[in-house]
């Protein structure tokens, strides 16, 4: 088949692990007889840098032109100060909306090679698969943001229509999976949140009586998540809850860097990013965690491209390379770390 897809590298270890993907979907295309187009932009801080705005115009028309978009990371000390007037973030959340993917996926599977590399008990960890729907394009992120000299405001707003999108893409996962979905919220404090409750009581309760639905509060999901994340199946929440609920979740699986994401609207075009951020810490050291990056191209090639085959021929050439133990220094622990190439070579060479 014939695909475009857009390549934002962005910041920090951003280029490092998009390299790495890119050079997997160039062997696929090749061993599979696709043809890719890779278009290559600025976004994010590096965007700043070359034309003072991290969403650049001819960086947009490319991701609306594209069949999907892969993005590395973006953020970075050199562009965060609170005074800052243009963030590489505001890039960020431009696009997802621009590109109205409202529906963020982000699969978290424990590898029993991994096990030891979480900071929490194996017998906790063994036979852990979630995947988390979380709400991107609304909520207290996008709403009106006020500062004053003594007083700052950030609103949360949410729609019926926004809200029942979101949970029928997830009871529609759940329907594929083990039938459990659980809803998170802060409805004993939030407006919006009960809303977000009877919104998601009644969609489930006409459209999917077949899926089980559970509410629950989002400081105690906070907590049952690593008291008990095998009983979870697919778990749905707004925004900010689901961007904090991820990293906690990404110990799960045993680094932050392990977990992939999609984002989708209503076409098959979707963004693809791991969930972690640039790192700015461990950048330019060829250290960085490629196998967030690389499942995310995995996801691209099942959701945007439809290439089922090679999806799972991706996922596990990776789990392979884990299971081989070529593993970066976050999940290797003391013993015999690998760079960002050899791991990702040790994923080709299985492909
Ligand atoms: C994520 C990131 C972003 C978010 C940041 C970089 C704006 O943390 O994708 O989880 O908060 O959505
Ligand atoms: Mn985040």
């Amino acid at each position: 088949m014939k695909a475009h897809i857009a390549v934002l590298p962005g910041d920090g270890i951003g280029p490092e692990v998009t390299a790495e993907a890119v050079r997997a979907l160039r062997a696929l295309e090749k061993r599979h007889g696709h043809i890719f187009t890779l278009t290559e932009l600025p976004f994010g801080g590096a965007a700043i840098d070359l034309t003072g705005n991290p969403l650049p115009e001819p960086t947009l028309e490319a991701c609306r032109n594209a069949d999907a978009v892969l993005l590395g990371a973006i953020g970075g000390p050199k562009w965060s100060a609170p005074e800052a007037k243009v963030r590489p973030e505001q890039g960020l959340l431009e696009l997802r909306r621009a590109l109205r993917v409202y529906a963020n996926l982000r699969p978290v599977k424990v590898h029993p090679a991994l096990l030891g590399a979480s900071s929490l008990k194996s017998e906790v960890l063994q036979g852990t698969d979630l995947i988390f729907v979380r709400e991107l394009t609304g909520g207290i992120y996008f709403g009106e943001k006020r500062r004053e000299a003594d007083c700052a405001t950030d609103v949360c707003t949410y729609t019926v229509a926004e809200i029942e999108r979101i949970v029928r893409a997830a009871a529609r996962l759940a329907q594929k999976r083990r039938r459990k979905l659980v809803s998170i919220d802060k409805a004993n404090v939030l407006e919006t949140s009960r809303l977000w409750r009877q919104v998601t009581s009644r969609v489930m309760r006409e459209e999917f009586p077949e899926v089980a639905l559970e509410h629950m509060l989002v400081d105690s999901a906070a907590m049952h998540l690593i008291r008990r994340p095998r009983d979870f199946d697919v778990l749905v929440t707004e925004n900010m809850f689901g961007d904090i609920l991820t990293d906690e979740a990404s110990m799960l699986a045993g680094s932050l860097g392990l977990l992939p994401s999609a984002s989708l609207g209503e076409g098959t075009r979707g963004l693809y990013e791991p969930i972690h951020g640039s790192a700015p810490d461990i950048a330019g050291r060829g250290i960085a965690n490629p196998y967030g990056m690389l499942l995310s191209a995995a996801l691209l090639l099942r959701h945007s491209l439809g290439l089922t085959a090679e999806a799972a021929a991706l996922e596990a050439a990776v789990s392979d390379a884990i299971g081989a133990g070529a593993l970066t220094p976050d999940v290797a622990g003391a013993t015999g770390a690998v760079s960002t190439r050899e791991a990702a070579e040790a994923v080709l060479a299985r492909l």
